[in-house]
């Protein structure tokens, strides 16, 4: 079939470095086949996956039990960040580069979060130990300690939005000020994960235009959602960190025209309707996103700068979630257009105007927060290794043959 390409950016297959695809253990909300085709639905074609699985990938074996369970089942190329294991930090400084993009620490429990590294010697440790083995740290900084004592004194909350106003802003500051100390006394390299509110911006460039090596990502639901959604959707867009407000959405929008960030990630965290509906507390936080994340950020730039010209918005795209993500996790041939990189690329239909709903949902979990949002583009076919991986026009996906991306070999394969 002849691809006809003249109403497309031709964009390199996205890259999205932070998703939940929910094996093993979790496969009931998502697995890798449905995941790969909602990714390349949005014309992603690499994902980095995270580690809170049941039971969580916290070594090198049960990350690579994972891979196994993922091979030969999933339309994307992919790697993986390593769960740090809270009783034993100090593995990372033998870490095998071969095997994990980065280690990930959860810094606050929640629903979803299996180990949590909140002491303060603990994250020392860790610091100390991904500086000595040369590893990237991603971070889910957030303190929750004192929600949690608020939350004692306030009783049952009457709905989701009363419940989320009693977070502090701090939790998140906090969080994020520890992250940079200790990235100044160990010189690790730390990206923070799904920034959320302007404080938090302020402070991580700060330390950037100090010189520190510590970089951030944004998410698409921070940039398309509002506490406002969050009265609309109850406890659907409940998630960690929370959504905030619009001030603090305009000042995360206003780090990605400053190109601040080093990626934007879905946090595609797929949960069943049935457990999103279940109570305030008992609603677990995530919403899925992969495939809506390069369509809904293009609305979202296009919708705030009308008057720039779309070429500026491609590059931007291109950037956050293209060169940027593959500089930061070293993921060789992906990411740009150019002499040896892999025949990866996303079509993109520019001012394609369609309205999302539940049918176009390819997540497993079957729902999206962005029914209803009218989107200002079109991911029209995704190529993979030079395949078609996902056709628009007839609504086709390609073969489940992506490959598992380990740093120690170009084109792949340990
Ligand atoms: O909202 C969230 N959901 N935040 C996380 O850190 C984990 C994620 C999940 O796995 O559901
Ligand atoms: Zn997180
Ligand atoms: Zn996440």
């Amino acid at each position: 079939k002849r691809i006809d390409a003249r109403d497309a950016y031709v964009l390199p297959g996205l890259i999205d470095s932070h998703v939940h695809f929910r094996t093993p253990g979790l496969t009931h909300k998502e697995d890798w086949e449905h995941g790969g085709r909602a990714a390349v639905a949005g014309g992603v074609t690499t994902v980095l996956d995270m580690p809170n699985t049941v039971p969580p990938t916290l070594t090198e074996q049960a990350l690579r039990q994972k891979a196994a369970l993922v091979n030969g089942r999933t339309l994307v190329d992919y790697g993986f960040h390593l769960g740090v294991d809270p009783e034993r930090p100090e593995l990372l400084a033998s870490l095998d580069p071969a095997v994990a993009r980065s280690a990930k620490i959860f810094m606050a429990g929640h629903h979803t979060a299996p180990t949590v590294l909140r002491e303060p010697a603990q994250l020392q440790k860790a610091f100390a130990a991904a500086a000595e083995g040369g590893v990237q740290l991603v971070l889910h900084a957030e303190d929750d300690s004192l929600f949690a004592l608020l939350d004692g004194w306030w009783g049952e909350p009457g709905s989701y939005a009363e419940y989320e106003a009693r977070r502090p802003r701090s939790g998140g500051i906090v969080a994020v000020a520890k992250v940079i100390e200790l990235v100044r006394r160990h010189g690790t390299k730390a990206h923070i994960l799904h920034l959320s509110s302007r404080e938090e911006a302020d402070l991580v460039c700060a330390a950037q235009n100090a010189g520190l090596p510590v970089t951030f990502e944004v998410t698409g639901h921070h940039l398309s959602f509002t506490d406002e959604d969050t009265h609309r959707l109850g406890a659907r867009t409940r998630l960690s960190p929370a959504i905030r407000s619009r001030a603090d959405q305009d000042r995360l929008w206003e780090a990605v025209w400053a190109g601040q960030p080093t990626a934007i990630g879905s946090d595609h965290a797929p949960h069943t309707v049935e457990e999103k509906t279940r109570g305030v507390r008992q609603s677990p936080p995530g919403l899925p996103g992969v495939q809506e994340l390069a369509v809904a950020v293009w609305t979202g730039m296009r919708r705030r700068r009308p008057d720039e010209h779309p070429d500026r918005a491609a590059e931007r795209l291109v950037r956050l979630l293209g060169s940027g993500p593959t500089d930061l996790f070293g993921l060789t041939g992906k990411g740009r257009i150019e002499a040896g990189s892999d025949a990866d690329l996303a079509f993109l239909r520019p001012d394609d105007t369609w309205m999302l709903s539940a049918a176009d949902v390819r997540s497993k979990c079957g729902w999206s927060a962005y029914e209803g949002w009218t989107m200002a583009a079109r991911v029209t076919r995704t190529l993979r290794a030079g395949r078609v991986v996902w056709d628009a026009e007839d609504g086709t996906f390609g073969e489940p043959d992506g490959r598992w991306l380990t740093p120690a070999d170009k084109h792949g394969g340990l």
